[in-house]
């Protein structure tokens, strides 16, 4: 009796408010976990062979970390997935790297638990996690693309990205003191940021790498992502592919056509963020493990809408919600979600990754937030080494532009 009453009143509030949100799919692009370090540098005391499993590898930080996204995932979607695996119910895609189709695996373990287990079942629910070779990887942002190559051999060659390796000259030469490198530069004093955090993480940072080295390595680091994605073709390139997949989906949804509940992305921080900044979502950041790009999709009486979460801290359970630009509301119509990106989606492969002939000019434009990150990030340099040179220059720096990326190929963690 009680329970007809409240019915009552939900469908009048329904009328009233209109209907409810209801969920129809979700997609999850998100980064692998913990790792090791891909790289050491000459003065490490601390080699390949002290990481469990060697370079490039999952910890069991990660498996956890990815565990626990795979259970809050669970309750994301609860509503839409079978508690059981459903072959048609969920596609999973990877890149073939051990440390991501690991990722995976402890993920669906997560969202597929089982209960209740005696001891002659199998501890898990297999899940088919999908892949194509890394130089084929389109998709997820990694394969061989003579045009991205292109790209950023125009950024290395830009005014800007020169000025960036000047500023950070006597830092540089200290760090190849430190690091017994030669010929440090924006392109490869990430190698050595990524290492250094990682040490920090187990407690195996050499002295050097102070409070104030490891702000700077991080500033470098940082910037390097917001840089390698302010360029229209490297968004396209690395961040379109993904992004499109996810709208296939939701346009076969929205118009009776089969489709996934869900859709997962197991992948890189360069995925991420390329995908984010395609989006229009860029500010200096390394994406974190485990971190989770979400475009969900929605119905309310009878309209689709696409919202936008960004997972943005390891081991957290709150995604942010991003206003598109051209949106109306964090809830953004198919439609217009439709009519905005549709024309920024990537064409094929061949066409994209075809090189420009001839080269287009590294860009000219304005840009105040590079001004704001080059001024913080000299200005802390100048704190670390030589002293108020940043102050000058800042106030020296009134115009700014540029396509700048610090990104080399083998690049994505
Ligand atoms: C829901 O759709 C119907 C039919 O298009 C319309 O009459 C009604 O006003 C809509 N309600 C809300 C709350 O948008
Ligand atoms: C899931 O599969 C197990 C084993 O086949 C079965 O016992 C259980 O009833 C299934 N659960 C659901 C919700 O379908
Ligand atoms: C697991 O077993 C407990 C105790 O027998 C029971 O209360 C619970 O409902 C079971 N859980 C599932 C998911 O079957
Ligand atoms: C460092 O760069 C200079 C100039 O590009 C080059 O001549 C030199 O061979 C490089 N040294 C090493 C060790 O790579
Ligand atoms: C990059 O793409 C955006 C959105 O389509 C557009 O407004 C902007 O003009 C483009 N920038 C350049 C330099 O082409
Ligand atoms: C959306 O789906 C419809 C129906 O399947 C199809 O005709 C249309 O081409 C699709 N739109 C895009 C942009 O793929
Ligand atoms: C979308 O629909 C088309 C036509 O029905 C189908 O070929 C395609 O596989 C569907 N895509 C997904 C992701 O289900
Ligand atoms: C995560 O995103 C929120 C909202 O944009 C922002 O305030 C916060 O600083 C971000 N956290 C990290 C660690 O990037």
């Amino acid at each position: 009796m009680r329970e007809s009453v409240i019915i009552i009143f939900l469908i009048s509030l329904n009328q009233i408010y209109g209907q409810q949100m209801e969920l129809i799919a979700g997609h999850v692009l998100f980064r692998h976990g913990d790792r090791t370090p891909i790289t050491t540098y000459p003065t490490d005391p601390i080699k390949e062979t002290d990481w469990p499993n060697g370079f490039g590898q999952l910890t069991n930080t990660g498996i956890e970390q990815h565990y626990r996204l795979g259970k809050y995932l669970r309750g994301r979607y609860g509503s839409i997935l079978s508690l059981n695996y459903t072959a048609s119910e969920i596609h999973v895609r990877s890149t073939d790297y051990d440390r991501t189709l690991m990722s995976a695996q402890a993920n669906l373990a997560g969202l597929y638990r089982l209960y209740n287990i005696s001891d002659d079942k199998i501890p898990i629910q297999p899940v088919p996690i999908h892949t194509v070779p890394t130089n084929e990887d389109f998709l997820l942002g990694l394969n061989d693309c003579p045009r991205y190559e292109q790209i950023e051999k125009e950024v290395h060659e830009s005014d800007e990205f020169k000025n960036m390796n000047t500023h950070y000259k006597d830092f540089f030469k200290q760090l190849q003191i430190w690091t017994g490198m030669s010929n440090i530069t924006m392109l490869n004093a990430w190698d050595i940021a990524d290492t250094i955090y990682i040490e920090q993480i187990y407690n195996r940072t050499p002295s050097w790498a102070n409070e104030n080295v490891q702000k700077t390595l991080s500033d470098i680091n940082e910037a390097s992502f917001y840089f390698l994605n302010l360029n229209n073709d490297s968004k396209r390139i690395r961040g379109g592919p993904s992004i499109q997949d996810i709208f296939m989906n939701m346009n076969n949804s929205s118009r009776g056509q089969t489709y996934r509940k869900v859709k997962m992305y197991s992948a890189h921080d360069t995925t991420v963020s390329a995908a984010l900044a395609f989006l229009g979502i860029n500010y200096p950041h390394q994406p974190k493990y485990a971190s989770a790009l979400f475009l969900d999709l929605y119905k309310q009486n009878s309209t689709y809408y696409v919202k936008v979460e960004y997972l943005n801290v390891t081991d957290s359970n709150k995604a942010y919600p991003y206003l598109l630009n051209g949106c109306p509301a964090f809830e953004c119509p198919l439609e217009t979600f439709t009519a905005i990106y549709q024309p920024r989606f990537p064409t094929s492969v061949e066409v994209e990754c075809t090189k420009n002939v001839p080269p287009t000019p590294p860009n000219n434009g304005k840009n105040k937030m590079l001004t704001v990150i080059l001024c913080s990030i000299v200005f802390g340099l100048g704190i670390l080494i030589i002293g108020t040179f940043g102050y000058f220059y800042c106030q020296r720096r009134e115009h700014d532009a540029p396509l700048l990326s610090t990104e080399s190929l083998s690049r994505f963690a």
